[in-house]
């Protein structure tokens, strides 16, 4: 939960993490999250509230997630924002996720030139779009499988390390030889049946690659210490050479000098320094909001249903849920 002022200034942001919730189950559980969203609401709009020193009626709107994602927990968003919306007479704005993922980066950056290419990378999506101006996106490619994070969480998960997978694969993978490993890059058939875009991805076939190199060097299930470092710190920079290089080809392609990450895997600190060493090397600016933005978070769809609001846009009280939609198609 949020609060906004003039769009970009976040006046408080609180998160109420449930990796703890599902990190016995190895990955969300559906049912789990959204009874955890229906006990977490009430006490996190006071917190967001008194952490803004304001109350209800000092805000000019409400914004609330509305797509894509697990359809239990967006209805309990929406419906608590409705009743909000309804009984203390404020507009309401139903956002897409994934357009506040690409729009995080102003709550950080005020110098973000259009258009610009911006690559949204998280457990559920790895997409990358041109992004003409606010509200204009052109979806540009996408993940023809798994997403990135999906990706980390499922090595992960291989190795022992726990959920989610991300965060202790990058804390993890500086201790391991990068090198020790070669994958490969995966070829993307451009006459395949499932396709996006031209600047697609895929990761399952990594994914499956560490899963047999692991079986190599496993023995009776068990790997050694420094092997499993070796696979994950390999692993990893193949993910981050192949967003990098894929994010690059779109800027170049469609002569853009800015580009924006946002999303879970934007946390990771590998992608963040290479993303940044090859954006200064082709005169490129690189904008990746802080980890706190590139995760889930209340401040992004707040940016957006702010914009929203300031262009006249606003939703009704029939607005519903959606768990699967794309955003530029
Ligand atoms: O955007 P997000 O918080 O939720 C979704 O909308 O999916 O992204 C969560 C994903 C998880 O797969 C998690 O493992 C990954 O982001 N993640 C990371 C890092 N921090 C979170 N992946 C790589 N490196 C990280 N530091
Ligand atoms: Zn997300």
């Amino acid at each position: 939960m949020a609060v906004v002022k003039n769009h970009r200034h976040i006046i408080s942001s609180v998160v109420a993490s449930q990796d703890e919730v599902h990190a016995r189950f190895g990955g969300v559980v559906p049912e789990l999250a959204s009874r955890r969203h229906i006990e977490v609401i009430a006490p996190l709009l006071d917190a967001a509230l008194e952490n803004a020193s304001l109350k209800l009626k000092d805000v000019d709107g409400i914004a609330v997630t509305r797509a894509p994602g697990l359809i239990g927990s967006l209805l309990v968003g929406l419906s608590f924002a409705k009743a909000l919306a309804y009984a203390n007479n404020k507009p309401l704005v139903g956002v897409n996720h994934l357009e506040g993922h690409l729009n995080a980066a102003h709550l950080s950056s005020d110098n973000i030139g259009y258009p610009h290419v911006g690559l949204v990378v998280s457990g559920g999506h790895t997409s990358l779009y041109l992004v003409k101006k606010f509200g204009d996106y052109k979806l540009l490619g996408a993940t023809r499988d798994d997403a990135a994070g999906e990706a980390y969480d499922k090595v992960a998960k291989l190795l022992g390390l726990g959920y989610p997978g991300g965060p202790v694969i990058d804390r993890l993978s500086p201790k391991g030889n990068a090198d020790a490993i070669k994958f490969t890059t995966p070829k993307l058939d451009a006459s395949a049946h499932f396709q996006v875009g031209e600047f697609d991805f895929s990761f399952s076939g990594i994914k499956t690659a560490v899963i047999a190199q692991y079986n190599k060097m496993s023995v009776g299930g068990k790997i050694a210490e420094q092997d499993s470092l070796d696979l994950i710190a390999s692993f990893q920079k193949k993910v981050v050479e192949i967003l990098c290089k894929q994010t690059i080809a779109a800027a170049n392609e469609y002569k853009c000098k800015d580009i924006i990450i946002s999303g879970g895997v934007a946390a990771n600190s590998a992608l963040r320094k290479r993303i940044n060493e090859l954006c200064n090397a082709e005169g490129i600016s690189a904008h990746i909001p802080p980890i706190s933005l590139c995760t889930d978070n209340a401040a992004m769809v707040a940016y957006v249903g702010s914009r929203r609001l300031e262009l006249g846009q606003r939703d009704g009280m029939e607005l519903n849920a959606t768990a699967t939609e794309e955003i530029g198609v």
